[in-house]
């Protein structure tokens, strides 16, 4: 399916617009890197708070969450800025390339909010598999620290800021912010209860900003280019650019910058190119593994924050995951599923014990052993995950099943009628779940 071609080149993307890669300072600084870093250092905390308010960046983490009213938020004392670096919602690439190509967006964002917030040290907190990505961080601090902008106080600024980069044991619960701060502090990487937020209490017990990494690398682009600007690209809610991670069945997948204008249509099909030839869109994920689908009546959709939750889903980690007419809905459901048992730290009970009953129902339908009650028992599941727990894991397992569920309940239960997967041997499945592949039946690809 070969959509409207999105109209290239984009003024307007901030992040990624460039051939190549800046590893190197000298070429992030000829294009202006830095300045900013030098700039602001000693630009009061309450204007930098407003030029972040009125810019109207929302983090870009997951929960969207409004960043100049949290970063108004920290409280008085020794204070902490923790970069989450974490990216392991399924679907999402988009910190790694911004890591990787664009290394000292993050680091100078990281050395403008430090001394706006009076933080003497940032720590980006990296997921164990970025090994590479640790590396150019570690060199792009390095280059920092030798031309001054780490390590040393910068002209008007409260003092010398470092920046630290902690490498993560590769934990998906330790990209939510309470379980990654007590990773960090050294203990077990597991949520705890909120209050106190981390403005109160995070790194070290002491006040923590705590954002993503595409949040903090945004920053200096903002205030160069002033909030007013950045804010008149925009939906009534959302301002700014999104980096957009596009996989699954589609012909080009990638990270694409888009306005939050943008549709999921323009990313779709106009970057993307589409579902590959002969086949045809079933439905897409929006926003991560955990948002609820959309349908393809629904590529008009905008990208933005208030748009995608106005069509019943989430933005969330700007991962777009395509899906076409082959996939089987319930073996979908089950790899989801099964991610998120896997990943269920098992502090909460609702989250750990209905993830692990989740995949075993899932099981069953896929291998046409469910009864029909089964499947209203898996909405039923659903109602008591959501919500019941100190962190959305839960949730995240919860929400994409009961949209599955919603929109192809009939797929379900022609698993109960036909005794298996109507797709059978035409699906890949059976290599991740060999015990399944017994009980299918035999169709010819
Ligand atoms: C289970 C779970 C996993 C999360 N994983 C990530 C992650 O990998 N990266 C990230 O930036 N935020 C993640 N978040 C969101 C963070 O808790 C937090 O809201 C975010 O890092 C704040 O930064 P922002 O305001 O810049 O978006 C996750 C949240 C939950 C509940």
């Amino acid at each position: 399916m070969q959509g409207p071609t999105y109209a290239a080149p984009r003024p307007d993307a901030i992040l990624l617009d460039f051939e190549g890669e800046r590893q190197d300072i000298a070429v992030y600084e000829t294009a202006g890197g830095y300045a900013m870093a030098r700039s602001q250092a000693g630009r009061p905390f309450e204007e930098i708070v407003q030029e972040l308010k009125d810019s109207g960046l929302r983090g870009r983490g997951g929960a969207g969450f409004p960043t100049g009213l949290k970063v108004s938020f920290i409280g008085k004392g020794s204070r902490y800025l923790v970069v989450n670096a974490d990216e392991s919602e399924p679907g999402t690439f988009k910190d790694r390339e911004l890591m990787l190509r664009n290394p000292h967006a993050l680091v100078e964002g990281c050395v403008i909010l430090c001394n706006a917030i009076g933080a003497g040290a940032a720590y980006i907190y990296i997921r164990g598999e970025y090994a590479t990505e640790a590396l150019v961080l570690d060199a792009a601090v390095a280059q920092a620290r030798q031309r001054g902008y780490v390590g040393a106080t910068l002209p008007g600024a409260p003092g010398a800021v470092e920046v630290y980069v902690h490498r993560g044991a590769g934990a998906y619960i330790c990209g939510e912010e309470t379980a990654l701060l007590s990773s960090l502090n050294g203990e077990r990487g597991q949520p705890t209860a909120k209050p106190p937020f981390p403005a109160v209490s995070g790194a070290w017990a002491s006040p923590t900003l705590l954002n993503n990494v595409e949040t903090v690398a945004t920053v200096p682009f903002i205030l160069a280019m002033g909030c007013k600007t950045y804010s008149e690209l925009r939906t009534e809610q959302t301002t700014g650019t999104r980096l957009m991670s596009l996989s699954g069945n589609v012909a080009r997948p990638g990270n694409y910058e888009l306005p939050v204008t943008a549709t999921f249509g323009d990313l779709i099909d106009g970057c993307g190119g589409g579902v590959p030839a002969g086949r045809s869109l079933k439905c897409f994920i929006p926003g991560g593994s955990s948002a609820p689908i959309l349908m393809p009546d629904q590529l008009d959709v905008q990208i933005a924050v208030e748009t995608c939750a106005a069509a019943g889903t989430m933005a969330g980690s700007g991962a777009v995951i395509v899906i076409d007419d082959r996939t089987c809905m319930v073996q979908l459901a089950l790899r989801v599923a099964d991610f998120y048992r896997h990943e269920s730290c098992g502090k909460c009970t609702p989250c750990r014990e209905g993830t692990r009953w989740m995949v075993e129902l899932l099981k069953k339908v896929e291998s046409g052993q469910a009864q029909r009650a089964e499947i209203d028992l898996l909405l039923e599941l659903c109602d008591r995950m959501e919500g019941k727990c100190l962190c959305p894991l839960g949730d995240a397992c919860a929400m994409p099943v009961r949209s599955y569920l919603q929109h192809f309940r009939a797929e379900f239960d022609a698993h109960v009628e036909q005794g298996g997967c109507p797709g059978g041997a035409a699906s890949p499945f059976g290599a991740l779940y060999p015990e399944l592949k017994r009980s299918l039946p035999l169709v010819p690809a």
